[in-house]
C-alpha cells in the first residue's frame, strides 16, 4: 500500500518569534529540515515514479519542499494554516493580554471557537474535503507539507480520531508522520528527524 506522509514546514522566523499565522520563510533551523526532508523523501521514495509534493501557498511550505527533486509539487490553498484573522501575527500571550476574551473562548471550546474574520477548526475540517477526496482517489504516495491546525485535521480524519481531539493532537516541527492504509487499518510511523 503506498504511503501518505504527513509533515508541518519547517521552523519558520514566525515560529522562532512565537507568533502565528503570517507568511515568513524559514530559519536556518527550518533549511537543515527542508534538506533532511528532502533526503528521506528521496529514500523512502525511491522507486515510486509517480508520488507527488503537496504544499500550501504560504512560503515556509514552498520553501521546506524546495530541496526535494524528482517529484511534481502542487500548491494547495486549502493546505493553508488555520485563518488566525485579527489575531494574524500575534503572540498567544499578546492575544491573552490585549483580547482576553477571544483568548478565554478558545481555550473553552477550540474545536468551534472562530478567529474574528478568521476560521475555526471546524471551518478547517470543511475546507479540506476536496484535498481528502484527492488524497484517497491517488494510487501513489503524497508527502504533504502544510501547518499544525491542518495536518491535525488531516491526520484525524486518516487515524479516525474524534472530532473533540482534533485541536490538541501533538503535531510537532521535524517530524514526519507516515500513514499507511492496510486490509487491517492504518499503520503508522513517526520520524523525528531532528528537535
Ligand atoms: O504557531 C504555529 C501555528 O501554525 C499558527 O500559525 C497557528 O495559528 C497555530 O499553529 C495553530 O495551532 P493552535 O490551534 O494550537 O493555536
Amino acid at each position: 500500500p503506498r504511503p501518505i506522509l504527513l509533515t508541518r514546514h519547517g521552523e519558520s522566523q514566525d515560529n522562532v518569534r512565537g507568533r502565528i499565522g503570517g507568511d515568513t520563510a524559514i530559519s536556518e533551523k527550518g533549511e537543515i529540515y527542508s534538506k533532511k526532508l528532502a533526503n528521506f523523501v528521496r529514500k523512502r521514495l525511491k522507486s515510486e515514479r509517480a508520488a507527488s509534493i503537496w504544499t500550501s501557498t504560504l512560503q515556509r511550505t514552498i520553501l521546506t519542499a524546495s530541496p526535494i527533486v524528482g517529484f511534481p509539487k502542487i500548491q494547495w490553498r486549502a493546505l493553508d494554516e488555520i485563518n488566525a484573522g485579527v489575531c494574524d501575527g500575534m503572540t498567544y500571550e499578546e492575544i491573552k493580554k490585549n483580547m482576553p476574551e477571544e483568548y478565554e473562548s478558545r481555550k473553552k471550546d477550540k474545536l468551534r471557537y472562530r478567529y474574528p474574520r478568521g476560521e475555526s477548526y471546524l471551518d478547517v475540517i470543511q475546507r479540506l474535503e476536496p484535498v481528502i477526496i484527492e488524497l484517497e482517489r491517488q494510487r501513489a504516495p503524497v508527502v504533504v507539507i502544510s501547518h499544525q491546525a491542518v495536518l491535525r485535521a488531516l491526520y484525524a480524519y486518516f487515524a479516525d480520531r474524534p472530532l473533540k481531539e482534533v485541536p490538541h493532537i501533538e503535531m510537532p516541527l521535524h517530524t514526519i508522520i507516515e500513514i499507511q492504509m492496510g486490509v487491517t487499518g492504518v499503520v503508522e510511523k513517526r520520524y523525528k528527524l531532528m528537535d
